[in-house]
């Protein structure tokens, strides 16, 4: 019989790989609430008119990348990012009411369908930060320091930082004109994606990967254009302020103009942050300021700024994590004996095991020796005595205890 076997872009997450996504997780809830966010989980799908309108209809994700299904006449999709989900929710749960700001974190699958290749799946894992209600570049530092200060409870460094401004959309409609002036004689020469990025979304033409292409946007009268300073005063003081907050944060930092991100929520400040240990797939984290979103799909007016970094990027640049061991692992002949003492363990938060199949006691040390700190040996002896022999693992010392102690040794 055929074996079926894991979808391509999707991986399992083996036990063995667990101690380091329990890590990931335990930081990000650890460092996020520290600065007030609190944990959200919103459903892994929703409506597709979600994506449609708050991701952007000429962006890749929605126009290739989606998972779209229908089930009782309603079009839906698997989410392929949790901005969107959280923004919707956000509206729904009256969260505008509270205090701002409102800071929410999350963690959990998303769904792209795009090439895999090292560092990209179809379904990868995001953890990711949305602050909602500031407008101020204040709050854009915060979440910036948030996201290195995760990195840095990973352990992670060896990171780059690069932040960009996108303008209002007022003066990037300006900036849209003269860059579709400059690049109009090269059209014919451009990819079809960029072809249909000009009339569309001409900013995203910045983002463009084939050579071809970045050669033609190399050119200087192009050049001049990307580089120039086109964001109007209010855009700049932003962006202004945030470099003096990041310089007193510590936080390094490049401006990169062709930062543009491949949503269409942007505007103001956006940033990527990039390992130099990785392949092409580089980016483990994005993000940035989103002013009218929460307008965009009903809501009231209300600013917002996030990021989001993939999970299966972050496990790959950690170093191994050890794998937890079990405390205890009892090793007797009398099961019934063997069981009390597990689950007197156990209801006093002490993991513990026992072998399962009555092995011959060597075969049980054996197993206790692979898999725990400690072995409890309930022999013939220990049971008339009332006794345990706790055998520390690590360094074969070895001591009797009355029961009564146990959990005082252990301990
Ligand atoms: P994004 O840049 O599309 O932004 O994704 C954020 C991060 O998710 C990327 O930097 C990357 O580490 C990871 N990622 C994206 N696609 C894949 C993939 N196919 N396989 C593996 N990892 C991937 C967003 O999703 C925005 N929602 C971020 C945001 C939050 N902006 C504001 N708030």
């Amino acid at each position: 019989m055929t074996i079926i076997k894991v979808q391509k872009g999707t991986k399992d997450i083996l036990p063995a790989d667990m101690p380091i996504w329990h890590f990931m997780e335990e930081k990000a809830k650890e460092v996020f609430t520290k600065y007030g966010a609190k944990e959200i989980r919103t459903p892994i799908f929703e409506a597709t008119e979600l994506f449609a309108r708050g991701v952007g209809d000429t962006t890749d994700i929605v126009n290739k990348e989606m998972y779209t299904f229908e089930k009782s006449e309603r079009s839906l999709t698997l989410r392929p990012e949790n901005t969107a989900g959280v923004v919707r929710s956000f509206i729904e749960n009256g969260m505008h009411r509270l205090s701002a700001p409102v800071k929410l974190w999350y963690k959990g699958p998303m769904f792209r369908y795009e090439r895999p290749q090292a560092g990209r799946q179809r379904q990868f894992h995001q953890v990711g930060v949305e602050v909602f209600g500031i407008s101020q570049p204040t709050a854009d530092a915060e979440v910036i320091l948030m996201a290195t200060n995760y990195l840095k409870a990973l352990g992670l460094n060896d990171l780059s930082v690069e932040i960009n401004s996108l303008g209002c959309p007022k003066c990037r409609e300006t900036f849209k004109t003269k860059l579709k002036e400059v690049i109009k004689p090269y059209y014919s020469e451009l990819c079809p994606d960029c072809q249909s990025r000009y009339e569309k979304n001409p900013l995203r033409l910045l983002d463009c990967k084939v050579p071809e292409c970045k050669e033609i946007f190399a050119k200087s009268e192009i050049q001049e254009v990307i580089q120039s300073d086109f964001i109007c005063e209010d855009c700049a003081n932003h962006f202004n302020e945030l470099k003096d907050y990041l310089n007193i944060l510590g936080i390094k930092y490049s401006i990169n103009k062709l930062l543009v991100r491949g949503l269409d929520y942007y505007n103001r400040t956006v940033f990527e942050i990039t390992s130099n240990n990785l392949g092409s797939q580089n980016a483990v984290c994005g993000g940035g300021r989103y002013d009218s979103l929460v307008k965009n799909l009903g809501g009231e007016d209300t600013p917002a700024i996030g990021f989001a970094m993939g999970m299966e990027r972050l496990a790959s640049l950690i170093s191994s994590k050890e794998d937890i061991k079990t405390t205890a692992f009892i090793i007797g002949n009398n099961m019934a004996e063997s069981i009390k003492l597990t689950e007197y363990l156990r209801d006093n938060g002490i993991t513990a095991e026992f072998d399962l199949t009555n092995k011959k006691f060597v075969k049980q040390l054996e197993k206790a020796s692979k898999t725990a700190k400690y072995a409890l040996i309930l022999g013939e002896d220990e049971l008339a005595k009332n006794e345990v022999t706790v055998k520390n693992l690590e360094t074969s010392e070895q001591v009797s205890v009355k029961k009564e102690n146990i959990l005082a040794v252990l301990n």
